[in-house]
C-alpha cells in the first residue's frame, strides 16, 4: 500500500455530523468524548489504560518533539500521550472510516484538556509505513519541521486470534520500524503495544527486531494487569521511554489508578516443594508475577522469613513462609507504597490450620467439620477444581459451614492446594 497519497483529516461541520450520526461519542467520567465504531472499539485502548500508560513516561527524559502514532485507530492512545505530555501528535490511519473519527476525537479532546497540544496535532489518512512522505506532508501542512520525540505503535492483530505470528500484525512491525528509523533520533523513545499473548520466543523476536536497528537502546517489557490474574496488556518500552529495569509489572485498580508497580530483572520462579505444615503461612499470589519474571523480586520484598514457592504454575502460584508476609520487624518498616505494591499482587493469604488429602464430594461434610473444629465459620474453595462442579461443591460447603457457624464467631477460611495435598487456611485480615 506504500505510495498512496496521505490526506489530512480536517474536522469540519460535515465530519462532525458524520461522527455524531455514525458513532456518537462515549461520555465517560474523567475522559474526553471519543467517537468509535464497534470495529474501532474492538481495537481501541480503553481511555483509563491509555491515560495510565501515558503517566508512566518521564517527560524530562523525552527529546523535544511530537508524538507519532502511525496506526492510530481511534487515536485514544495518541490523545492520552499528547494531553499528558502537552506535546503535538501526528496520527496516521489507513482505514477511511476510522481516520475522520480520529480527527474529530483529536479536536474534541483538545478542547476537553488543558494545554495547546492540539493546535499542531493532525490525523492523516494514509499508510503509516510510508514514513518520509507522511512526515514531509505533515511538516508542510503545519509549516514547521517538528521532530519525532516518541513513536507509539499498536498494530492490529487478527480478529479473535488467541495466538498469532508477528507478521500477521498490521502494519507489520519490521517494515514500520525500518521505514521510520532514519527519521527518528539516534536513540529514539518508542512504545510498542503488543498482544498480551505473545510467547517468550515472539518477545525475543521483537527484541531482536528493535536491537538490530538500535543496538544500544535500553528496553523494558511492561506487563499490565487489572487484576483477575490476567495479563491485559504487554508492551515494549525502548530508549528514553524505558525504565531503569528490563521488566515492569503494573497493577491498575478499577478506576485506572496505579495499585502496584514492580520493576526488576527477570528471574525464573522455581518451586521448592517441602511438605507444607500446620502453622506455616500461605499466600496465593497473582500469576502475573510469574508471567512477568518478577515473582522472585516480589518474594524478596514480601517476606524475609525464607519463603518458598510451593506452586509456580497455573492460576494460583503459592508461597509458603514461617511468618505472614510483611510482618517481621524489618518488613514492618517498609514504606506504605511498598506495602501496597506487595499486597496488590496477593489473591488471598492465611495461616495453615488443618490438612486433608482429597477433595471429593463425599468428604465435604468431614472437611467442614474439620474447619469448624479449628474455629472457622466459612470456607472458600481457592484450589483447582472442575468449573462444572465448583459451584455445587461451594454451595454444599456453605450449607455445611452454616450448620456449624452458630457455634463459631465469624472467621473466614479457605482451601488451597499444595504439593502435599490440601490445606485449610485461616484467612489473614
Ligand atoms: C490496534 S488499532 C490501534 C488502536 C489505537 N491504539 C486506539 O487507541 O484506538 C491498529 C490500527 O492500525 C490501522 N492500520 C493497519 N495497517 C495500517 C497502516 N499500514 N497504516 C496506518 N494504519 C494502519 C488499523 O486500521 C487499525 O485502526
Amino acid at each position: 500500500m506504500a505510495g498512496i497519497k496521505p490526506v489530512v483529516m480536517m474536522p469540519d461541520d460535515n465530519a462532525r455530523a458524520y461522527a455524531d450520526s455514525s458513532a456518537p461519542a462515549r461520555e465517560e467520567p474523567n475522559a474526553p468524548p471519543l467517537h468509535a465504531t464497534d470495529e474501532m472499539l474492538r481495537l481501541a485502548t480503553p481511555w483509563f489504560v491509555a491515560h495510565a500508560r501515558a503517566r508512566l513516561l518521564s517527560p524530562s527524559k523525552l527529546p523535544p518533539g511530537l508524538i507519532l502514532d502511525p496506526a492510530c485507530g481511534s487515536a485514544t492512545q495518541l490523545i492520552a500521550l499528547c494531553a499528558s505530555l502537552n506535546r503535538p501528535g501526528l496520527g496516521v490511519e489507513l482505514s477511511g472510516s476510522a481516520a475522520p473519527l480520529a480527527a474529530i476525537n483529536l479536536e474534541r479532546s483538545g478542547a476537553w484538556s488543558d494545554g495547546d497540544w492540539s493546535d499542531s496535532s493532525r490525523i492523516l489518512w494514509g499508510d503509516g509505513t510510508d514514513a518520509e512522505p507522511i512526515l514531509q506532508f505533515y511538516h508542510e501542512h503545519i509549516g514547521v519541521a517538528i521532530p519525532v520525540a516518541l513513536l507509539h505503535v499498536d498494530p492490529a492483530r487478527p480478529k479473535d486470534a488467541q495466538q498469532h505470528t508477528l507478521d500477521e500484525m498490521q502494519p507489520p512491525l519490521d517494515s514500520l520500524l525500518t521505514s521510520w528509523a532514519p527519521l527518528l533520533p539516534t536513540l529514539p523513545a518508542i512504545i510498542l503495544d503488543l498482544s498480551p499473548r505473545l510467547s517468550d520466543t515472539q518477545r525475543l523476536e521483537v527484541e531482536e527486531m528493535v536491537s538490530s536497528i538500535w543496538p544500544s537502546s535500553p528496553t523494558t517489557w511492561q506487563w499490565m494487569t487489572q487484576g483477575r490474574g490476567r495479563i491485559d496488556r504487554l508492551s515494549l518500552w525502548v530508549g528514553p521511554a524505558a525504565d531503569s529495569h528490563p521488566n515492569r509489572l503494573v497493577r491498575l485498580d478499577k478506576s485506572g489508578e496505579f495499585y502496584g508497580i514492580l520493576a526488576g530483572d527477570s528471574e525464573p520462579t522455581i518451586a521448592n516443594q517441602i511438605d507444607v505444615e500446620i502453622g506455616e503461612h500461605l499466600v496465593i499470589a497473582d500469576p502475573c508475577l510469574v508471567a512477568s519474571g518478577l515473582a522472585e523480586s516480589w518474594k524478596k520484598t514480601a517476606s524475609m522469613s525464607e519463603p518458598r514457592w510451593d506452586v509456580v504454575t497455573g492460576r494460583r502460584p503459592t508461597l509458603i513462609s514461617s511468618e505472614p508476609i510483611l510482618s517481621t520487624f524489618h518488613e514492618l518498616h517498609v514504606s506504605e507504597k511498598t506495602y501496597e505494591t506487595v499486597f496488590s499482587f496477593v489473591q488471598i493469604s492465611g495461616e495453615v490450620v488443618a490438612q486433608f488429602p482429597e477433595l471429593e464430594e463425599q468428604f465435604i461434610s468431614e472437611i467442614a467439620q474439620l474447619a469448624g473444629s479449628v474455629g472457622l465459620s466459612s470456607l472458600k474453595l481457592r484450589c483447582t477444581i472442575d468449573p462444572e462442579i465448583q459451584p455445587r461443591f461451594q454451595s454444599i460447603m456453605d450449607k455445611e459451614m452454616r450448620l456449624l457457624s452458630s457455634e463459631n464467631p465469624s472467621i473466614s477460611g479457605f482451601i488451597a492446594e499444595v504439593s502435599n495435598g490440601y490445606v485449610i487456611c485461616k484467612e489473614h485480615v
